[in-house]
């Protein structure tokens, strides 16, 4: 057995149909679990992805989660592993809008729902079971453009993943997050190229590791917190940023 063998376990990918969702969810795939992604609009093909099953959901209609954790327990005969991966603050602050609002937004997205989808897992997840939270480097230190609001739901993220861990360890339910530093990939590209370059140029420059972050350094520790390896770990904020918040 390796550190993340995952044969035989069931996991969900919130946000799993684009960056580093998808990626996580290939690796979890590869890894042997059978995999459900969930996200707001599917890619087209993503079915075809092997081992990965696709269902088009907004984690923040607390019914349809529930709905959704129901389903896979009745398909898959259970579930195993919850990767919060869903949220960011894209789409969900625009110029010239009441910046209250979009605050609201960016935290109902990123802890509030973050927080629902956990509540209706936890009841079906073994002893042994794992929720993995997404925070972000920038919730440790600000210094790119984000809005005030990602850095105070990222920071959610880190008091929800520890008083998660203490509500659930009774059951043996582990709770721990990823904190990624800038990561391009693909779906960023494509959404704002012209800003990827220079923010890369800006992170690497930063950081202690001289290289950019890619998707499987993040699913890498993702991997890693679902599996064995990772079975007496819990409340903890894995940082993946190349040394880029400690400088
Ligand atoms: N890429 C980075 O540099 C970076 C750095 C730090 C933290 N993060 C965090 O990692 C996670 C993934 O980042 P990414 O760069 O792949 O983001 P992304 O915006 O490319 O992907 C996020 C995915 O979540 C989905 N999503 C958004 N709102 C949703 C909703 N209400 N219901 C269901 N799905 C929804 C989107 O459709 C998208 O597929 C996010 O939580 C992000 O905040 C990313």
């Amino acid at each position: 057995m390796t550190l993340d063998d995952l044969g035989g376990r069931v996991a969900l990918v919130t946000g799993g149909s684009r960056g580093l969702g998808l990626n996580h969810a290939r690796r979890l795939a590869e890894a042997g679990a059978r995999v459900v992604v969930t996200d707001l609009t599917l890619e087209s093909g993503m079915d075809s992805v092997p081992g990965v099953r696709a269902v088009p959901m907004d984690i923040r209609d607390t019914a349809a989660v529930r709905d959704l954790i129901a389903d896979i327990v009745a398909h898959e005969g259970g579930l195993d592993i919850v990767v919060n991966n869903a949220g960011g603050a894209s789409g969900y602050v625009d110029p010239g809008q009441d910046p209250v609002v979009a605050f609201r937004a960016v935290v109902e997205l990123n802890v509030v729902a973050t927080y629902a989808v956990c509540l209706a897992a936890a009841p079906v997840l073994p002893d042994g079971g794992r929720l993995i939270l997404t925070s972000s480097s920038s919730a440790f230190r600000h210094t790119f453009d984000v809005p005030a609001s990602y850095v105070a739901a990222k920071l959610g993220v880190v008091g929800l993943t520890r008083a998660l861990a203490r509500d659930l360890g009774e059951a043996g339910i582990a709770v721990n997050a990823v904190a990624p530093g800038f990561t391009p990939h693909e779906e960023m590209r494509k959404r704002i190229p012209e800003r990827v370059e220079s923010m890369t140029s800006a992170a690497v420059r930063d950081q202690r590791l001289k290289r950019p972050g890619t998707p499987d350094d993040i699913s890498s520790a993702v991997l890693f917190l679902a599996g064995p390896g990772a079975g007496f770990m819990t409340g903890q904020v894995l940082l993946v940023d190349g040394g880029w918040t400690f400088v």
